[in-house]
């Protein structure tokens, strides 16, 4: 109940709404809707209360709080059906637990802390409580497997539009999926499928965000590589606003493509916001390690790496790390 009278206040800010108006629409005592305001207020929601008006929505925390979410959502499947928890070990991990157990299209997971948070190529993600979006979104996409990458690259054109849109800051992305904002990374992408040759099961879209970090947040190990939104634009993002603005972004890129099967726009997109392009950069797999130019992308977001002897090769994101040879980028 706390969370409908959430709702009901979220979509009609502007307005008083009369305790008796909220008993009528949820059919509940006057009584119950003081006490659930009453919650609201010790979850640190700010909620005017003024007499013969009623209530009305104030400051909102930043919490991840269904309703909330719910509130900042505009999409049909992403985000509908959702799992929170306070602290877990990993988003994609449960994420793929509920996707086994066959939940829907859509489904997300998301957490305030990950204990094991894990990032691309086995390596661990750092997501401490309360600053970050560490969330997992389950997609059961009708392509063929080997489009799978351009579901990454979706998520990270999403991820771009939203920061733009809260913040006004311009993202850029670093192939495959690091999301830059000066020179640092603010934003990962971690995608993980089930499938068979043909067919997808499912995709796990795992998107850890450094949203409100403080400097003093990150081991020292990442200072001079990550960042959070907090510390590049010196705003503070309400992370359920967030989250719902990314989910809102991709479910419009993703139905968009599902519709035409085009890509050639969106890779137009990521071509023009992808800063690897042009650069120098190290190549390392489980063969070995080469440096070249990148020049392209292709139409399957494979990097296209030109090497110091003028010949070409390609690079899948799920084999090697990238890594720009004049710093970090
Ligand atoms: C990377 O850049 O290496 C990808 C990082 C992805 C991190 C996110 S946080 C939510 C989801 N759950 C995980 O364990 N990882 C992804």
């Amino acid at each position: 109940m706390k969370d409908q009278i959430l709702m009901i206040l979220m979509q009609n800010r502007e307005r008083f709404f009369s305790g008796e108006e909220i008993s009528r629409l949820l059919g509940v005592s006057r009584t119950a809707v003081w006490k659930a305001v009453r919650q609201l207020r010790d979850d640190g929601f700010e909620v005017e209360s003024v007499t013969s008006r009623g209530y009305r929505l104030g400051r909102t925390p930043d919490i991840l709080n269904p309703s909330l979410l719910q509130s900042f959502l505009k999409t049909k499947k992403l985000g509908r059906k959702t799992e929170f928890h306070d602290s877990i070990d990993s988003t994609n991990t449960r994420a793929k637990e509920l996707a086994q157990e066959g939940a829907a299209h859509g489904t997300l997971v998301a957490a305030e802390e990950q204990r094991k948070g894990r990032g691309r190529l086995g390596r661990s993600w750092d997501s401490p409580p309360g600053m970050g979006i560490w969330m997992s979104v389950i997609l059961r996409p009708a392509f063929p497997p080997r489009f799978a990458p351009r579901m990454t690259a979706l998520a990270g054109l999403a991820v771009l539009d939203a920061v733009n849109m809260l913040t006004g800051s311009r993202a850029l992305i670093k192939w495959p999926n690091d999301i830059i904002i000066n020179r640092k990374k603010v934003c990962g992408i971690l995608t993980e499928m089930q499938a068979d040759p043909d067919l997808i099961e499912y995709v796990i879209i795992g998107i850890g965000m450094n949203v409100n970090t403080p400097k003093e947040g990150f081991p020292e190990e990442l200072a001079h590589s990550a960042t959070s939104l907090l510390l590049e634009t010196g705003q503070e993002v309400n992370r359920c606003q967030m989250t719902a603005c990314i989910l809102n972004s991709f479910e419009k890129l993703y139905d968009c493509y599902e519709k035409t099967t085009d890509f050639s726009g969106m890779m137009e997109r990521y071509r023009s916001q992808c800063i690897t392009l042009g650069k120098r950069v190290r190549v390392v797999s489980l063969s070995g390690e080469w440096e070249g130019t990148a020049l392209d992308l292709t139409e399957d977001c494979e990097l296209v790496v030109e090497l110091e002897d003028g010949s070409r090769c390609t690079v899948l994101s799920g084999d090697v790390s990238v890594r720009g040879i004049a710093g970090y980028l």
